[in-house]
């Protein structure tokens, strides 16, 4: 069902091919890659595919001038068969770079190479991907049912599903506190009507007479088989059948009911089996302007080791989602927190959980206790029932007439959470993402009020690593939307990125500066005023984003906390002993919701420690914190966030209108990622084993005090951690240093072509050696950009080489394939646009809309200084932020 391209285009005009249903993908025959189309570039789409040797297969997802192309596999005998670093279509794209800045082709071609270069503004290859369920495994032995009658309620509402009874955590007769306590509010006539859930998931057995009338099938598609229906067909395809169960299961005659049972539900294919980025994007997004709300029970590995989020394209389908996605009020996702819990796992190392555009859910049990496999951070929002201390989550299954009872893991805690949203959507249709998260910190309920891990938040509620807010009570939420006044739009306010002892960090992940982690940690702050929220529009604290670039031979040692100004501590990172990983934390994003309503004025301290293992070291390089919140005033142009392409690099090298939140991702090149099972880390004993409620989740970390920590001793002190000036200074020179070094590959190609003859011939020798191991002298322009960053300046030369020798280009790029990032960057420098030419104002390639009037404005004018006029005034003149300062 290939559209022609014309059609494509004719219907992406009329903003309707969300009406065409995915094309059928052949991973065997064909590499599949995704482009960003950038129309103001002047070339065509088809000038683009033809010049880039592609077919366009469709859209990409409901990404906006995104398309998905794809060209035949490369012949066995290929360099691209050969060197698998290298492939045919980012080839070709630095081909047409090349041609674009050379003067051995006609003008004609020079100039046709120059609009589709300028026309790309992102291009990947689309790997497949295995994501990871976080299915229970099958419980042998009998279940451990005490109790018969919740018949009273079946009785009055007529509720003839056999396992009603049963289903706990709709009714529980023998804890009867610890339940979703949804009866009041069917008993208000809300049963979810009108509201569809996606199960993201690994099928839905629509067949099943438990579903079959409550199954949407038009928001359904099977990304795994590429089929429309999203049928179960692996022996262990059950999960996503038995979450829709728990949310829309028919009341009927078979098994039980769904918290939300007349709500409909959809299922979207993806866990059975390796998928792509844009099918994991577009599933994101599918039938968005129908499905409300998107369940989503998988992630990394729990194994405790993993740290791991979304990539690129799958934030850009999730910003999307709640930019664009019902209506514009939202797609609200659901995430399961992970049961990697008895692993030392932590949901701040998932970057699906730790997203501040998921509703984050862990487990609470039978009891109502904390099953150890449930996994705390200070980014979950709120626990739903699920299995443990004796029980597990009864719902529907596979098959016609199917029941389990042995589901469980913070799995079902998502979809039990989900269901509640959406009656409080069958209430409430109006309600935004965010209300929807308001409304979750708003009415969760304060269980097991002694345990220690409970801690009071500056806004008076009390919070829980493990627990978030509480749990999600259905009456509590349904009745306070019913009574909801809706939030004001999102704004967002990027703090000044402070650089310890001037640290640094490419985009190859090599260092500079930073200080080393010594015993007691090291301190940094950055001051907050009310007249910098002002500026920014901003008015009242919801979710905050720390990024932190830490470099550890250890990284499960590592601990990160961030103290407000009102002493309230966020444990960011807590000691993880099965992760001995060694990469560090390159610009990864934490996030809390601890300091929700929070008044953020004043200082706010990081602190980064380890383990003071002798054996083991690392150093803090820089950090920086994103307050996200609600407007003050609405009147006012408010900025549409969007999701930058790089943001790993210390200081950021990014579009100065962009936003950061998230972590550089290595595109491909990293071997192929088969995400071990989840049922190696949720233990068989996962409904029997007893909760806890006497824990504290991080034990270890309570000593540290609740104010700004002591400082480290004089030896340790953070010798230059700059003030916001020399941040600004050094960073303006970065990214001077930045364009020196790209114009001066290009002239350098150009003038000496013998000298980079020489250099490739070099390279050529070297080509299988690290790039850490290649000398600087060998690249004539290291002098040039004045900093040792000598990697990107490979790749910048790599880049726009005119050889034509592909081998030559392996050399450069042994291990990774930066070059889509790489290339995006760089295509800036190549227009003609003299107002573009600076590179310093390259932000609006990356919009989707870039020449909409709306997008203008579209992204708020960051604080983190980009340019000169961005942000020369910033650091004197409007006395937004106090100096992002040492520590001490
Ligand atoms: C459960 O719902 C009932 C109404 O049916 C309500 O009175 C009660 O407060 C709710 N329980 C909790 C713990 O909020
Ligand atoms: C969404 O629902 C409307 C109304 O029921 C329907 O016309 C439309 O086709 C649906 N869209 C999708 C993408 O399913």
């Amino acid at each position: 069902m290939r559209l022609s391209l014309s059609l494509l285009l004719a219907l992406f005009a009329l903003g309707q091919v969300n009406a065409a249903r995915p094309a059928k993908r052949a991973y065997s025959s064909h590499d599949y890659y995704v482009f960003e189309y950038v129309p103001r570039g002047g070339a065509s789409l088809d000038e683009v595919a033809r010049s880039l040797g592609v077919e366009v297969v469709e859209r990409a997802g409901e990404l906006q001038n995104h398309w998905l192309v794809r060209t035949l596999k490369p012949p066995p005998h290929s360099i691209y068969a050969r060197d698998t670093s290298l492939d045919q279509v980012t080839h070709a794209l630095q081909q047409v770079r090349a041609k674009a800045s050379s003067s051995h082709h006609s003008r004609e071609e020079v100039q046709l190479s120059r609009r589709v270069a300028n026309s790309v503004g992102y291009l990947e290859y689309q790997q497949l991907r295995k994501r990871e369920k976080r299915a229970p495994p099958p419980t042998p032995g009998p279940n451990a049912l005490g109790l018969e009658t919740a018949s009273a309620v079946a009785q009055r509402m007529k509720i003839l599903d056999p396992e009603f009874p049963h289903q706990w955590h709709l009714v529980n007769d023998d804890y009867p506190q610890s339940m979703m306590n949804v009866t009041g509010v069917w008993d208000m006539g809300i049963t979810g009507h009108g509201v569809i859930t996606a199960l993201v998931d690994d099928g839905l057995d629509y067949r099943s007479d438990d579903l079959a009338a409550n199954f949407y099938a038009e928001g359904s598609h099977d990304y795994n088989d590429h089929t429309d229906l999203p049928t179960p067909v692996l022996f262990d395809d059950h999960h996503g059948t038995r979450c829709a169960g728990q949310i829309a299961a028919v009341k009927n005659d078979v098994c039980g009911v769904g918290i939300a049972y007349d709500s409909k539900v959809a299922g979207i294919r993806i866990l059975s089996g390796p998928i792509s980025d844009i099918d994991e994007a577009a599933a994101l997004n599918y039938g968005y302007q129908n499905s409300s709300i998107y369940s989503c029970s998988w992630g990394p590995p729990d194994n405790g080791r993993a740290m791991e989020g979304p990539r690129y394209l799958i934030k850009k389908a999730m910003v999307n989602g709640i930019q664009k996605g019902r209506g514009g009020k939202g797609s609200v996702f659901v995430f399961a927190s992970g049961n990697g819990g008895r692993n030392g796992d932590q949901c701040n190392f998932d970057g699906y959980t730790n997203s501040i555009f998921s509703v984050t859910v862990g487990a609470l049990d039978y009891k109502g206790l904390h099953p150890e496999y449930s996994e705390a951070c200070a980014a979950n929002m709120v626990v739903a029932y699920s299995s443990g201390s004796g029980n597990h989550i009864i719902t529907t299954d596979i098959g016609k007439n199917k029941c389990s009872t042995t589901h469980g893991g913070t799995s079902a805690a998502a979809p039990n959470a989900a269901g509640v949203i959406a009656l409080g959507l069958s209430a409430r249709p109006d309600l935004s993402w965010r209300d929807v998260q308001h409304i979750c910190v708003r009415t969760a309920v304060h269980i097991n009020p002694d345990d220690p891990d409970w801690e009071k938040t500056a806004s008076g509620r009390p919070f829980s690593y493990k627990y978030g807010y509480g749990a999600i009570d259905a009456y509590q939420f349904v009745t306070a939307a019913q009574n909801w006044e809706l939030v004001r739009p999102q704004v967002w306010v990027d703090l000044p990125v402070v650089q310890l002892n001037g640290g640094t960090m490419d985009l190859f992940q090599s260092t500079t500066g930073g200080v080393p982690i010594v015993p007691g940690g090291v301190t940094s702050t950055i001051d907050v005023t009310q007249e910098g929220l002002n500026g920014r529009n901003f008015e009242k604290l919801e979710h905050i984003t720390i990024q932190v670039w830490i470099t550890h031979t250890r990284r499960g040692d590592v601990e990160v906390e961030l103290v407000s100004p009102n002493g309230i501590k966020s444990i960011l990172a807590a000691k993880r002993y099965q992760d001995s990983d060694n990469t560090g934390f390159p610009g990864w994003v934490f996030m809390t919701v601890k300091h929700w309503d929070e008044n953020p004025v004043g200082t706010w301290t990081i602190r980064v420690s380890d383990q003071n293992k002798p054996e083991e070291s690392g150093t803090f390089l820089g950090w920086t914190m994103t307050l996200w919140g609600s407007a003050a005033d609405t009147s006012k142009d408010i900025p549409v966030y969007d999701v930058p392409v790089i943001d790993g690099t210390l200081p950021p090298l990014i579009p100065p209108n962009s936003s950061p939140t998230t972590t550089l991702d290595l595109p491909i090149g990293t071997a192929t990622k088969q995400h071990p099972k989840p049922t190696e880390h949720l233990g068989g004993d996962h409904g029997v084993a007893e909760g806890e409620a006497t824990k504290v989740a991080f034990p270890g970390n309570e000593d540290i005090a609740s104010t700004p920590a002591p400082t480290p001793s004089t030896s340790a002190k953070p010798v230059s951690t700059p003030t916001a000036d020399e941040g600004w200074f050094s960073e303006l020179s970065n990214l001077m240093s930045t364009q020196i070094w790209v114009f001066a590959a290009l002239g350098a190609v150009a003038i000496f072509g013998i000298a980079a003859g020489i250099f490739f011939w070099r390279r050529r020798v070297r080509r299988r050696q690290n790039y850490s191991s290649l000398p600087t002298d060998t690249v004539p322009m290291s002098t040039v950009s004045g900093r040792p960053r000598t990697r990107e300046l490979y790749d910048a030369f790599g880049e726009v080489s005119d050889d034509d020798d592909a081998d030559e280009q392996t050399g450069l790029r042994s291990g990774m394939h930066q070059q889509s990032e790489g290339l995006t960057y760089h295509s800036g420098f190549l227009e003609d646009d003299p107002s573009t030419a600076g590179g310093l104002t390259p932000a609006a390639r990356y919009k989707d809309e870039p020449d909409s009037p709306d997008h203008e404005h579209a992204a708020a004018p960051r604080d983190r200084p980009h340019s000169p006029e961005g942000s020369g005034s910033n650091n004197s003149g409007d006395g937004s932020w106090d100096h992002a300062s040492d520590a001490r």
